[in-house]
């Protein structure tokens, strides 16, 4: 078995000292666990042990990494992405810079529906290498694990493809992915005009797709896009109790466009996210709070489309654990770095650096059932590390967009 000890960076950020089977919210968002004079060693796949450089076990033929004057934290974890798609919608991102609206061009029939017109139109093995590509560029980024919606789909067999395909990038990569089903992303283009279309497509989602992604095994979560637009908060709780009844957990798109009831919904199924959350009240942010749901901040989604972004600070006040995620996906955002990400949660968001990492760290591992997994430094944990090329985390918000992740570990194996 292959040993590397990370021998004493500048400040090692464990997110050891908070709850570990919860999310944090409130001043426990904030706690990392900052160590100096600490060395990490590991084993295989494995953090084997982390500790006092002088008090570190002898480990005789091991790799040794000098890691003095760096900052050591838990690889990423990116808990909202939509990476397996086909083609690309640069036009609309050209039509919206003219002025176009997000909301408009989906309702024209482009959107979401061009996604999967380009999706259902390549076979698999071109549907992977265009989403390996981008897989690979998040893991140069600092994230090694990934949840992964469907969604441009909209029929079974589509969705299947999509989730296999994620599946397949998990075991030609050795990323930890997740996957979602969201075939309730979008009514597909001959169900859209008429409401009897409206109530075939979500009883096809309850009653064909959702059965056989579940019998195939292929989905951990459910989604649903809850909005204007898209589907009401009847629509999706059909979908997600559908979801949950097959042994499939909820989470939810919910309150990007207004108060549209989906993070009222959240809380009453107590989803374990609900995401974008651009309009949220006092009263939206208790229910969250109280039913335990994590609020997934995709402030990259706000810059893109030009639309405010999510109130972090007021989630925290409010005592809501919070996640960041990138929502990395062809149209609304295709931003890949989620080190990126983090700084426009603090300058656009109003997180603090510290909430933020633990956002894209614990909070998300937590988001996604995997917190006994990655997201914190500790014995026993997967060794999915990042060493910074300087020595203080925050300078991922301070120097934003700079060349600062100078290693990237995926369970052990130094793939970046
Ligand atoms: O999270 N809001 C819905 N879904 C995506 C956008 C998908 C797309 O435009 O292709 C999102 O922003
Ligand atoms: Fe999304």
């Amino acid at each position: 078995m292959s040993r590397t000890v990370l021998i004493e960076p500048a400040q090692l950020v464990t997110l050891a000292d908070g709850p570990k089977d919860r999310p944090r919210a409130g001043a426990a968002q904030a706690e990392l666990g900052l160590r100096a004079g600490h060395s990490v060693v590991i084993d295989g796949e494995r953090i084997a042990w982390v500790g006092p450089e002088r008090d570190r076990p002898r480990t005789p033929g091991a790799t040794e990494v000098d890691c003095r004057g760096k900052a050591v934290l838990p690889a990423l974890v990116d808990s909202h992405t939509h990476l397996v798609w086909g083609g690309d919608r640069k036009d609309e991102l050209e039509l919206r810079l003219g002025g176009a609206d997000y909301e408009h061009i989906f309702a024209a029939g482009g959107g979401i529906l061009s996604s999967v017109r380009q999706t259902r139109s390549i076979d698999d093995d071109e549907l992977l290498a265009q989403s390996r590509v981008r897989l690979e560029r998040m893991r140069r980024s600092g994230t090694t694990s990934f949840e992964i919606k469907s969604g441009y789909g909209l029929d079974l067999e589509t969705e299947l493809r999509q989730l296999r395909v994620a599946r397949r990038l998990a075991q030609e990569t050795g990323a930890r992915v997740r996957t979602t089903c969201l075939a309730a992303h979008a009514l597909p283009a001959d169900l859209r005009d008429s409401p009897a279309g409206r109530v075939e497509f979500v009883r096809r989602v309850c009653e064909d797709i959702l059965p056989a992604v579940a019998a195939a095994g292929l989905a951990d979560f459910c989604d649903v896009f809850c909005d204007r637009g898209a589907f009401t908060p009847d629509e999706t709780r059909q979908i997600l109790l559908a979801a949950r009844a097959l042994g499939v957990a909820p989470r939810l798109h919910a309150n990007e466009f207004g108060h549209t009831g989906g993070a009222l919904l959240a809380a009453e199924l107590h989803a374990l996210s609900a995401d974008h959350l651009l309009h949220l009240d006092d009263a939206e942010r208790a229910a969250l709070r109280d039913a335990g749901v994590v609020a997934t901040l995709l402030p990259g989604t706000s810059l893109v489309l030009g639309k405010p972004f999510a109130d972090g600070r007021a989630l925290v006040s409010a005592g809501v654990a919070v996640a960041v995620a990138s929502d990395c996906n062809p149209g609304s955002c295709a931003l890949e770095s989620l080190a990126l990400v983090l700084a426009l949660a603090c300058y656009g968001c109003r997180l603090s650096p510290a909430e933020a990492l633990c956002g894209a760290t614990h909070n998300a591992a937590c988001a996604l059932g995997l917190a006994d997994e990655v997201g914190r430094i500790e014995p026993g944990m997967s060794a999915d590390l990042l060493i910074l090329a300087t020595p203080d985390y925050r300078d991922l918000v301070y120097h934003a967009g700079s060349p600062l992740i100078s290693a990237v570990y995926q369970r052990g194996t130094q793939v970046a």
